[in-house]
């Protein structure tokens, strides 16, 4: 693919994620993200004030100065209480809108999808990487956030703690400089940790997609019949003692690190206390210096534990919201750009001119150089045996896919210079790989046109264009029945019953430009399938008012024989096209009809 893959490279990293990540945040309750932190604020000022007034307490009484004495004892029960209490209702806002930040997450992951128009695009790699990391990190994201705002509180509490200490003697000021030393060993070590997760991921998700495998209703029988219900755990297990063995490897070595930068520390404290009782000692200093070094050092040393012990989680936040941010670019550098309006009707067709597409990683183009002209209001049917390039010649002109060179031209306008969604929302079809809602009846077929979702008199009449109206009866509860064992009284159709479904799903809008049938009756026999598309052919021809194309795929050339064009595809490339009685005077196609069907009779 010789396009950009991947966005371009932020600036500073770390800075950029933690304004994302506060601009979610306010996008998602801005009084509550004001309201933890002035709150939390107010309390890491107040806390530090502690063994302050410990110190004029003490030296207060040593002296014998009873009203000192009071006013200190008083102040100190004021900034207990009031610390605390700004620390838990900063705690409570914060729980809130940390919450709210997860789901405003989630729907932002699901609307940046949701803007790749382009399937390939979210199809790859590096997307899915980006995206499993958010998904995965994001799940303890509340609590990372806790502490990380708690983090940045203790900060404002270590400066606080630091002046006062100062204030003391200058050269206590080895405390927090040595403070600096396991905030960098346990930074290191969170550094090593997510890159052994980053190392990780495809090992994760090699052993999620062998685990849903295992346990897939729809795969049981497989499994089972081709056993290789060992082949897939062990694949799993495999994966999952990679990843684990290097994600304990990197943790193991970022805790030695981390424990000898909290040893630099401790042994600093023990310098800086034993300076304090000389100088008392020697009477430069009063008893009460001595217990706010040994308070004042001891809640330093408390306070950077609390800043260690969610340094972890800082940097994991600052790296999913990269990892976010990341996924953000990527989408607006690659969302599409068009913006005109497909036409209301086609009078002069489609016209694929010289368009090639190959898929990510793959050296030959999986459709190669098609030209090709679908007439207005025509039914053309595509042919061509499996890995021809039928399907994604449909998916290019769906706008699935944007042809590696090429134009798609619909009434004379380029398919890229359209609004693409507009574009998708005159489209209408069944895929080979159509999903199969689990909802009710009525709805798994309403979906094809969300509006129309209640309306069961419109559900009915999709049905009935669709020549499957006889599924009603063939359901206990008719269109109201739950479908898929997801649900307690759900029924579990049969393939044929799934893509009758499908069918009626591709009826719901009522006058596409463009009707897609791609192998939807692939578990169908010969007979019926010939059956389905004959009866499509009727619908279209009746229908062509505004010169709707429905376009058939199908890798047996012996069903198609009634479209208006046939275009046989080989190994990408279009080699014949014609109606079904030119391709029948010599050819592919010539060949391949009689071959298959003396095979079928
Ligand atoms: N999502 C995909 N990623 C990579 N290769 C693909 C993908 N889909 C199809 N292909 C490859 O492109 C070629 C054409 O496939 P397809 O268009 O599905 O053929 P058909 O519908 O005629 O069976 C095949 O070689 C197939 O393996
Ligand atoms: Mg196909």
């Amino acid at each position: 693919m010789p396009d950009a893959v991947s966005p371009t490279r932020e600036h500073r990293p770390a800075l950029t994620g933690i304004r994302l990540l506060f601009a979610t945040a306010a996008a998602s309750d801005r009084r509550g993200v004001y309201a933890t932190l002035a709150l939390g604020f107010v309390a890491s000022l107040l806390m530090p004030l502690f063994p302050l007034l410990f110190k004029v307490l003490i030296d207060a009484a040593t002296d014998g100065n009873l009203r000192v004495v009071t006013a200190a004892a008083i102040g100190m029960a004021v900034i207990a209480t009031g610390g605390r209490a700004a620390w838990s209702y900063a705690h409570m806002y914060g729980w809130n809108v940390w919450e709210r930040l997860t789901i405003t997450i989630d729907e932002q992951l699901v609307a940046l999808t949701g803007r790749l128009g382009l399937v390939d695009r979210a199809e790859r790699p590096d997307f899915l990487e980006h995206l499993t990391l958010v998904r995965t990190n994001r799940e303890h994201f509340q609590e990372s956030m806790m502490s990380l705002v708690g983090a940045a509180f203790l900060v404002v509490q270590v400066v606080v703690t630091v002046v006062i200490l100062l204030s003391v003697a200058p050269v206590l000021l080895i405390l927090p400089v040595l403070s600096i030393a396991p905030i960098l060993a346990s930074r290191w070590a969170e550094s090593r940790a997510q890159r052994a997760l980053r190392e990780s991921a495809e090992d994760i998700r090699t052993a999620d997609n062998a685990a849903l495998l295992a346990i897939d209703a729809a795969a049981a029988g497989d499994l089972r019949v081709l056993r290789l219900r060992d082949l897939v755990v062990s694949r799993h297990d495999a994966a999952w003692e990679r990843s684990v063995a290097r994600q304990w490897r990197a943790e193991s070595i970022g805790a030695v690190v981390s424990t000898a930068g909290l040893m630099l520390f401790t042994v600093g404290f023990g310098g800086a206390v034993l300076f304090v009782t000389i100088e008392a000692l020697n009477g430069g200093a009063s008893i009460g210096s001595v217990i706010l070094v040994l308070t004042a050092g001891q809640q330093l040393h408390n306070q950077i534990g609390g800043v260690l012990s969610s340094a972890g989680d800082l940097f994991r936040i600052v790296e999913t919201m990269r990892h976010f941010g990341w996924l953000g670019r990527y989408v607006d550098e690659h969302e599409e750009r068009g913006s005109l309006a497909p036409a209301q009707s086609l009078a002069d067709g489609i016209v694929l001119d010289h368009v090639s597409f190959g898929y990510e990683g793959s050296d030959q183009d999986a459709v190669d150089d098609v030209s090709l002209r679908l007439p207005a209001g025509a039914v053309v049917a595509v042919v061509g045996e499996n890995g021809a390039g039928k399907s994604t010649l449909v998916k290019l002109l769906c706008g699935l896919h944007r042809p590696t060179s090429g134009r798609i031209l619909i009434e004379g306008t380029d398919l890229a210079e359209l609004h693409a969604p507009s574009w998708r929302r005159s489209l209408s079809g069944a895929f080979q790989d159509f999903v199969r809602f689990e909802f009710l009846a009525r709805e798994s077929i309403g979906v094809g046109r969300v509006v129309s979702v209640e309306d069961r008199s419109w559900v009915q009449s999709a049905m009935i264009r669709a020549d499957v109206a006889d599924l009603e009866e063939e359901l206990p509860e008719g269109i109201e029945t739950p479908l898929g064992r997801t649900y307690l009284r759900g029924i579990d159709l049969s393939g044929g019953q799934w893509q009758k479904v499908a069918l009626a799903r591709a009826m719901m809008r009522d006058a596409p430009l463009v009707l897609v049938l791609d192998e939807p009756t692939y578990a169908l026999d010969v007979e019926s399938e010939r059956r389905v598309f004959e009866w499509f052919t009727r619908v279209a021809r009746s229908h062509s008012v505004i010169g709707t194309i429905t376009v058939i795929v199908s890798h047996r050339f012996s069903t198609v024989r009634t479209a208006d064009l046939v275009a046989v595809m080989h190994e990408g490339r279009l080699v014949e096209c014609g109606t079904h009685d030119e391709l029948m005077t010599g050819g592919r196609y010539a060949d391949m009809y009689r071959t298959q069907a003396e095979g079928y009779r």
